[in-house]
């Protein structure tokens, strides 16, 4: 009976997972996403090409592992089966859960319909509809992809929705799908997505019962986090390594080492608080030099400095092995770089994360900076400054770095 290894964002998202999967499911033979949908973009690059993922794990590039999208994910039929375009024979290297629920296009028009109305107090979502999946989800009146089996019946209970629920539509300005034309996309998602459909729980406890590789991968980031993150500021999944229990079907004696992907800087987009933010020209260098714009949105992400008390927090409720730092070669040529060691909240100094960081400030900590790590690929090659960053940085978040990232491609990597 084998464990499962996994790998989490520790900070606000976009920390660089996809590069971590990819590189780790070379050795893997299952990579399964668990939580949110394709607000999720995943980068990889190999030999110079780049992917972006949203939906489908980031193992998909290595053509012996197989991959699984489990039941606590939402899927956007239309988008999946778009992003799939992009691979050849997935037939038997690609599994959806019949139990995950499906994100329909009125899921993406209430999201936005919602932002627009709650306006300067907008969450800053990606606008694909993740919020409404999930409520309806919870509120039981959501559609899973095993219904997609027999469409008559899914689009009759649509349209009933609708109708229902017909007051709140007409106030949001979203119109009632026509029966025969939801049938109809409804029949187009079901051709192309059929070959796909699995009991995945089952296949998660055969394939570790076999003893398989399996790599488990996650999405968003920890303070992004439904009940842990910076909340009302946050995606509506559990993000943390407990989601990828329910999210898969497996108990927590089924989950091994855990990989913890975290920026040597900080970055979020979308509303909420970020106390290690710098909206000076570093700012705005570190955005430029990471190319830090949103994979899903394009947005430009906001940029500031290694929270070293968010990602403490985020290895204690991930259960952190290690943590994978990654995009040290950004921060290349700053002469000083900053770590918030500690929040400033009403007068007091605090080292955990308060129940609201709006109002907290940053202490920091100031460390020498380096001229170049790009491309380095073993760790006494570093430029000493970046070494005794990294050891310090260590020290303060309570788990080895086991794995440096110096480049966007999988090759630049190293292990420790
Ligand atoms: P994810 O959502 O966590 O998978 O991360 P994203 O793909 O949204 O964003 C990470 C970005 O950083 C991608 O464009 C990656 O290609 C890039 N990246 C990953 N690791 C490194 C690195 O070590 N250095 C640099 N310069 N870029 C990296
Ligand atoms: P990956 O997997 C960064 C953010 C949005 C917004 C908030 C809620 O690439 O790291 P949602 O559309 O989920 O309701 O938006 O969460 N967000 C992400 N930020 N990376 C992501 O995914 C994100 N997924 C959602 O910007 O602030
Ligand atoms: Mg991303």
């Amino acid at each position: 009976m084998s464990q499962a290894q996994i790998v989490i964002g520790l900070q606000w998202g976009d920390e660089g997972k996809g590069k971590i999967v990819d590189h780790m499911a070379q050795r893997q033979e299952y990579v399964c996403r668990f939580a949110g949908g394709h607000n999720a973009g995943h980068t990889i690059v190999v030999d110079g090409k780049k992917y972006a993922l949203h939906l489908v794990p980031s193992g998909i590039l290595n053509p012996n592992a197989k991959n699984i999208v489990g039941n606590g994910v939402v899927i956007s039929p239309k988008d999946f089966i778009e992003e799939l375009t992009q691979f050849d024979n997935l037939e038997g290297r690609l599994f959806v859960s019949d139990k995950a629920h499906l994100l329909l296009p009125y899921h993406a028009q209430i999201d936005k319909a919602l932002e627009a109305l709650k306006g300067k107090d907008a969450i800053g979502t990606t606008g694909k509809g993740i919020g409404p999946a999930y409520v309806d989800k919870i509120a039981r009146v959501g559609h899973r992809v095993g219904e997609l089996l027999d469409t008559n019946k899914l689009a009759t209970k649509i349209v009933g929705y609708f109708e229902q629920n017909s007051v709140i539509f007409e106030a949001l300005g979203i119109n009632k799908p026509d029966f025969d034309e939801l049938k109809k996309e409804l029949d187009g998602y079901k051709q192309e997505l059929l070959p796909f459909i699995a009991n995945t729980t089952q296949m998660m406890w055969d394939i570790l019962k076999e003893d398989k590789k399996v790599l488990l991968e996650g999405a968003q980031g920890t303070m992004l986090d439904i009940d842990h993150g910076t909340y009302p500021y946050v995606t509506s999944s559990t993000t943390i390594s407990a989601g990828a229990c329910s999210g898969l079907g497996l108990n927590p004696k089924d989950i091994g080492k855990v990989t913890g992907i975290a920026k040597a800087y900080c970055t979020r987009v979308g509303n909420g608080p970020f106390p290690s933010e710098d909206i000076s020209e570093e700012g705005d260098i570190i955005r430029e030099r990471g190319h830090e714009f949103g994979t899903t949105t394009g947005r430009p992400r906001r940029c500031g400095w290694f929270d070293a008390v968010a990602a403490a927090h985020a290895v204690r409720l991930n259960g952190v092995d290690q943590i994978a730092l990654m995009k040290l070669d950004v921060l290349d040529g700053f002469k000083e770089v900053k770590v918030c060691v500690a929040y400033e909240v009403d007068g007091k100094q605090v080292d955990y994360v308060p129940y609201d960081l709006e109002d907290a400030k940053p202490v920091y900590k100031v460390f020498k900076g380096w001229d170049k790590c790009k491309g380095i690929r073993d760790f006494a090659s570093l430029p000493k400054n970046t070494q005794d960053y990294i050891v310090a940085l260590e020290e303060m978040v309570g788990a080895k770095m086991g794995v440096i990232s110096t480049s966007p491609d999988r090759d630049d990597t190293i292990i420790r």
